[in-house]
């Protein structure tokens, strides 16, 4: 069959390289893509977004499966493109429907279906321009430190939190009256504050059954120690070391099945993956958020870990016969390391060369911002190049992806070199 990937990024080219494996794959097509994809498939230089550019190279080069990597396509209904066209509703589309989209979309809508479906998070209202004064009464009756949230999609900078009363205040005009995030912030859910370590669980489901993949930890913060600016994360690790069979069935249990089940009651059709952003409170597992997506860079990690046939598992989602597989994963652990451009999550330059990636050995190199210039592999993004590697447990696997990172380089190269630190 033939497939088309969606995206540019770590994960697509981490699908890429999954797919490839696989003897009932004939051509993969990758639109954008990167240096890393264009080894092992067909780069197409068309964005995620143009739908009417992705049918036409749907329609000439006979795809038949579509997966989306990041969520924009999805939030702007990609799939219901697809299903409302009688060129391309035969074809199968991984990644959920408009409605469904939307729990990534809106904070809001993803609290009123945890809610209506009992699953543990953090209390929260939400506030608009018209009851801002209502919000700052909430804020003064919660105990800090306050947890913001622009409603909508803010590239990963929508959360706020902060210690001061009056900050958080400040905080809350300038996104509900002066507009920070834009429209995103139109809306704002603040929310009670969790204590505890974070954690995510992948799910994969056809709309009807689901599979749990393997959880993942990432580390967001630029510097050392989770210090500084968040950054679409510099580097993850599978499995979380924390996560044993007992507290994975109340994840199972108390979310991941009631996740399911609301979707299917509230009529939101879904077929792909979610992304459940969790801290554990004490014992107990509470959603933060839900993406409905996989994670970058945790996908770098989750599948290598998986053994099937990544076309078998997705034609099932596609067909709706998830439940007639078995899943089959990797019980070693695997580790990440993200080198990022000089600067990054700030402004950096473009087109440095990257030296060094032939001399790795023993690890997978998944390629996030790259591009061919010249015949030569150079920097194209902030993140770069992600370094996977098993081990026994997570500490040899993070050594040897250090060896390897360290034979890399590009101007300005940087990476965190203590990854794990809080396991
Ligand atoms: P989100 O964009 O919803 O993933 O939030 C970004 C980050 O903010 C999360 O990864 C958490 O570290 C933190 N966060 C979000 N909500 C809460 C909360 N209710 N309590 C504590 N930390 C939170
Ligand atoms: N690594 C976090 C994300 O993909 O949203």
């Amino acid at each position: 069959m033939n497939i088309l990937i969606l995206g540019s990024g770590g994960r697509e080219h981490t699908f890429a390289w999954k797919l490839a494996q696989s003897n009932k794959l004939s051509k993969l097509f990758v639109a954008p893509g990167n240096a890393g994809t264009e080894k092992i498939a067909i780069n197409i230089p068309i964005g995620v977004n143009d739908f009417d550019a992705i049918k036409k190279l749907v329609l000439e080069e006979n795809i038949e499966l579509v997966f989306v990597g990041p969520e924009d396509p999805l939030v702007n209904g990609i799939h219901d493109f697809f299903l409302n066209d009688q060129e391309l509703k035969t074809i199968a589309v991984i990644g959920p429907e408009k409605l469904a989209a939307t729990l990534e979309g809106s904070k809001e809508f993803a609290k009123e279906f945890m809610m209506r479906h009992h699953i543990p998070t953090a209390q929260y209202k939400s506030f608009t321009s018209e009851t801002v004064e209502d919000g700052f009464k909430f804020l003064e009756e919660l105990n800090p430190p306050f947890v913001l949230k622009a409603d909508g999609l803010a590239a990963g900078k929508g959360v706020v939190i902060l210690n001061d009363l009056n900050e958080a205040k400040i905080e809350l005009k300038s996104m509900l009256v002066d507009e920070k995030f834009g429209a995103a912030s139109a809306t704002v859910v603040i929310e009670e504050f969790l204590d505890g370590i974070e954690l995510s669980v992948f799910v994969l489901t056809d709309g009807d059954s689901y599979k749990v993949l393997p959880t993942a930890k990432d580390y967001k913060r630029i510097g050392e120690g989770d210090t500084g600016l968040n950054t679409g994360g510099m580097g993850a690790i599978s499995p979380v070391p924390f996560a044993d069979k007992a507290f994975m069935d109340k994840i199972e249990q108390r979310i991941v099945k009631p996740t399911v089940e609301g979707l299917k009651k509230d009529n939101m059709p879904y077929k792909g993956f979610i992304f459940i952003g969790l801290i554990k409170v004490g014992e107990d597992p509470k959603v933060i958020e839900y993406n409905v997506r996989m994670g970058d860079p945790e996908t770098e990690v989750v599948l290598p870990r998986i053994q099937n046939d990544m076309v078998e598992l997705l034609k099932a989602v596609a067909n709706q016969t998830l439940s007639n597989i078995d899943l089959k994963l990797d019980d070693r652990t695997a580790t990440t390391v993200m080198t990022v451009s000089g600067g990054y999550p700030g402004s950096y330059e473009k087109g440095k060369e990257i030296k060094g990636i032939e001399s790795i050995k023993d690890s997978l190199i998944f390629h996030a911002g790259t591009t061919l210039k010249d015949g030569k592999v150079v920097t194209n993004g902030g993140r770069v190049m992600a370094i996977t590697s098993f081990g026994t447990d997570f500490k040899s696997a993070l050594a040897q992806s250090y060896i390897n990172v360290e034979k890399l380089s590009f101007e300005g190269m940087n990476y965190r070199k203590d990854l794990g630190f809080d396991l």
